[in-house]
């Protein structure tokens, strides 16, 4: 008599242990172990298990080039988040979720260049510093930003809308590894909920926003690269995120200044608002596997 599938379980592991490739065995048998404890645990019907693979097939089908929605199932799930603590460098500051608004090539940009291509919104100028994990500057690191506009969409969600390129720019900090740019204050929004991770979160009764934040990819030779975000302190949403990105440490004072004269050396009108960061990059990790 095999106890609830046991010896089913340990046949299937004991199939993947011809795989040559060590790391491959290994996923696969864990893959196996957790997936069958999860049968064993929630016993589902039939049905319950065909609605599952239908899930998973409309997660599929709602992927093209620029949604990606198996990597919101992720997101939603605090998988994404997961990946990053697990992999991330108390060295370095902290990392968290991609999503899906990345463009690879994004609009190279002059230092102190306004990545806010439509001129409505708070104006808000970013200043920063790339430095290594002592605190010495890491000159010529790229900066790849991206953020949504004051209403809460990012230019690839509103074609013909929005310019394209409009919340997102690439610099490169100076010989002391400084970056700034100017743009607005983004705002708290909702991830897309038009498929079925959107279903999955209104049936759980969750909500499915974000608060406001500004994307960062910063990259160096010799560097990890590293994936952050800033949140703007105050914003809605900071203690529910619906993608579980929020770190204490990523959440920044965007501080109103009514100086004229701060105001002139970033040409911007008063008031504005100012969010300064320092963004830690840890050396590259030894290959373990
Ligand atoms: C974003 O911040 O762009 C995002 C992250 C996860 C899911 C949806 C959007
Ligand atoms: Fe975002």
């Amino acid at each position: 008599m095999d106890q609830d599938g046991q010896d089913l379980t340990a046949r299937v592991v004991a199939s993947f242990g011809v795989a040559p490739e060590p790391r491959t065995r290994e996923v696969l048998e864990a893959v196996t172990r957790h997936l069958h404890a999860l049968v064993r645990e929630l016993r589902p019907t039939q049905r319950e298990w065909a609605q599952a693979v239908d899930f998973l097939t409309a997660v599929g089908h709602m992927c093209d080039d620029t949604r990606q929605e198996f990597v919101m199932l992720s997101d939603v799930l605090g998988v994404s988040s997961l990946v990053e603590v697990v992999n991330g460098d108390p060295e370095s500051t902290e990392g968290t979720v991609l999503g899906p608004f990345h463009q690879t090539g994004s609009p190279p940009r002059a230092l102190g260049e306004s990545i806010d291509l439509v001129g409505t919104g708070t104006p808000c100028v970013v200043t920063g510093r790339v430095t290594d994990s002592t605190g010495a500057p890491v000159p010529g690191a790229s900066v790849d930003v991206w953020q949504c506009d004051d209403h809460g969409f990012y230019d690839v969600q509103q074609p013909g809308v929005q310019p394209q390129g409009n919340g997102r720019g690439l610099f490169t900090a100076d010989a002391q590894g400084a970056f700034r740019f100017r743009t607005v204050v983004p705002s708290h929004y909702p991830i897309p909920t038009d498929g079925p991770v959107g279903r999955l979160l209104t049936a759980a009764h969750r909500h499915p926003y974000r608060p406001a934040h500004v994307h960062l990819m910063v990259a160096a030779p010799g560097f990890r690269t590293l994936t952050t975000h800033l949140f703007v302190a105050g914003s809605p949403y900071l203690d529910g995120d619906a993608v579980f990105a929020v770190r204490p440490g990523l959440v920044v004072d965007f501080a109103e200044v009514s100086d004229a004269a701060q105001a002139a050396v970033h040409g911007v009108d008063t008031p504005f608002r100012h969010a300064d960061v320092t963004v830690r990059l840890a050396g590259p990790k030894e290959a373990t596997r």
